[in-house]
Parts: C-alpha cells; sequence; structure tokens
C-alpha cells in the first residue's frame, strides 16, 4: 500500500537554530500517528513542511506519493489542517465560518452544516467566534479542517490550554474522526494524550525524533518494574520483602509499595494474605520513555 506521508530527513535552520534537524518516518493509510515533544522540539515547524506550508531546507515530503511544495492543487482536496482559532474571521458566527471555509473548497452549504452536528455545535451555530469556549473555538477549527471532507488531517496540538474535560471530549471527537478512516496526524505536548490516542508515536526533541513506535511497545521496550501498591502496614516490610519472587519494597507510611517484574506472583500472594485494600497497579508509562532517552525529566 503507497503510505499516506512519507518524511526523508527534512530539515529546517533559524539562523543559528536548528529546528528541525534530519527527521524522517512514514504514515500508513487509517493510522493515527503522533509527533510528541515539549515545547521547541521542532514539531510545528515538522508539522508546517509536512502540510506544505513551509519549504524545507532540506529533505522530502510526499504525501499520497506527491510532493506538497510547491503548492500541490492535486493534494489540496485530499488533505485539512486545522487552523489556530486566531486565524477566524472575526465577528462571524460559527456556522458562518464554516461555510465560508467550506465555501472555498466548494463544499455545498449542507454538508458544511452537518459538520456542525458532526463536532457538537449544531446548539452554538448562531453564536459569534469569539464568544465560543476554547473547547468549542477547537472544534469549529476542526470542522473546519474537515468540511471538504480530506483523507489526510493534520492536527497541531489540538488541546493545548483546554479544562479536562474538554480534552477528553476532543479525544473523543478525533477518535471518531480516525475511525472513520481518515489518516490523523497530530502533535502534542501531552503525554497521555499521544498515549491514549495514537496508534504510533514519534518521540521529538531538539529537532529529532529520538524513538518512534506504538506507545505501549515503547513503554514495554523500556523492560521497567510494574509497582503494585497496597494500603501502608498491610505487612510487615520483612514480609513483604519475601513475599514472592524478585521484588523491590518500600513503604512510605501512605503506601506499601512493591517494584517487580513479575507481576502475577505478587498480585497472588497479597491475594492469599488478603491483603490487597488500596490495590493500585502501575506499569511504566511514555513519561518514563523520555526520561530513559534524555536523562532528563518530562517537562512540556
Ligand atoms: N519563525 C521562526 N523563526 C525563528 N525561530 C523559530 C521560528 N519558528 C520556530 N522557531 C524555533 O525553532 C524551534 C522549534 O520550534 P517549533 O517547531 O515551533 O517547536 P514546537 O512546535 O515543538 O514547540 C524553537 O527553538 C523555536 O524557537
Ligand atoms: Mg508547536
Amino acid at each position: 500500500m503507497q503510505p499516506a506521508i512519507e518524511v526523508g530527513e527534512l530539515r529546517k535552520w533559524y539562523g543559528d537554530i536548528h529546528a528541525v534537524d534530519g527527521v524522517s518516518f512514514s504514515v500508513q493509510p487509517g493510522e493515527f500517528f503522533g509527533i510528541l515533544g515539549p515545547n521547541g522540539a521542532g514539531k510545528t515547524t515538522t508539522l508546517e513542511m509536512v502540510e506544505g506550508l513551509r519549504e524545507p531546507d532540506s529533505g522530502t515530503v510526499r504525501l499520497f506519493g506527491e510532493s506538497p511544495w510547491p503548492r500541490n492543487p492535486k493534494l489540496l482536496p485530499r488533505i485539512g489542517v486545522q487552523l489556530q482559532a486566531s486565524a477566524f474571521f472575526e465577528r462571524l458566527t460559527a456556522r458562518e465560518q464554516l461555510r465560508l471555509f467550506a465555501s472555498l473548497y466548494g463544499v455545498p452549504t449542507k454538508q458544511a452544516d452537518e459538520w456542525l452536528a458532526l463536532v457538537g455545535l449544531e446548539d452554538m451555530a448562531g453564536v459569534r467566534n469569539e464568544k465560543l469556549s476554547g473547547g468549542q473555538q477547537q472544534r469549529l477549527s476542526i470542522a473546519c479542517a474537515l468540511a471538504h471532507n480530506p483523507d489526510l488531517v493534520f492536527l497541531d496540538e489540538p488541546t493545548s490550554g483546554l479544562d479536562p474535560q474538554a480534552r477528553r471530549n476532543l479525544w473523543e471527537l478525533l477518535r471518531g474522526i480516525n475511525e472513520q478512516g481518515r489518516t490523523v496526524v497530530l502533535t502534542t505536548h501531552y503525554l497521555d494524550e499521544a498515549e491514549s490516542l495514537c496508534d504510533r508515536v514519534a518521540i521529538m526533541d531538539h529537532g529529532r525524533i529520538l524513538q518512534e513506535g506504538p506507545p505501549a511497545a515503547l513503554v514495554r521496550g523500556l523492560d521497567s518494574p510494574t509497582r503494585i501498591s497496597v494500603e501502608s502496614g498491610l505487612l510487615p516490610l520483612a514480609e513483604a520483602a519475601t513475599l514472592a519472587g524478585d521484588v523491590e519494597v518500600d513503604d512510605d507510611g501512605v503506601s506499601l509499595t512493591f517494584a517487580t517484574r513479575t507481576p502475577a506472583p505478587v498480585l497472588a500472594a497479597l491475594a492469599e494474605r488478603d491483603a490487597l485494600r488500596g490495590l493500585s497497579v502501575r506499569g511504566a508509562t511514555l513519561e518514563d520513555v523520555f526520561l530513559s532517552l534524555t536523562g532528563r525529566e518530562y517537562r512540556a
């Protein structure tokens, strides 16, 4: 199958700053692909070159086998780029805004209006842009990007600045867009977002991709211990330390925690002793992956 996206050795300098420093990846049709990294990692610059909005200093980009730069009219109907909410026209209502974008692609008004419902903004159709909440503005900008029904959708930090509930709601919308068979490429500085949404994620820092793969595979690749916690004091430390298999034990006065690479026998032994009150089981996360790749704590 022809990849939806193929990127080879992309580079971009801003003066002395090597914003993108040899980035390569490919994305298959239907995938949900994420570029994850802290602020300044080079995510937006990479995305803009892939979208054909910025000229690379070197390297290649192919979308469905075609180069997006210089502006390629063959590709425009097939790709959707989410605009920043700040790019909205002033004083237009949500419906007018969306119809205006749709008309640029020759999309019928009716089809444009359907997108308002699909992103959950039906009730806001007559409300002006600037009166919409942050989450509603993001939904509107996603509707504008999708109004012409593209196969491939680019979203640059779509949930940035939203409250946790609005972020979760937007995740549902993005999942739905991908489940319709569209290829989705998203940048984010939220580890949990990448972990929850993406089939595959590229971890980016200082203009380079450090590692790439399905989030669960990256985490598993770390081979870090599982942490099993129960209420503090449920077992004496000496007994806990010899409970089962290979464990490291710690009791901080709140939780008794076992770090182990063989969680099953530890859980079984705790169950046998009826010592499961307050149980929580935590594996490694992408945060641990970032730490192991860079030696730094992840700070977005
Ligand atoms: N137009 C620009 N002019 C100069 N430097 C820029 C410009 N855009 C981005 N940069 C710099 O390039 C680096 C990567 O930025 P960016 O791609 O925006 O990262 P991210 O989206 O991951 O936050 C940063 O050091 C940023 O300051
Ligand atoms: Mg950015």
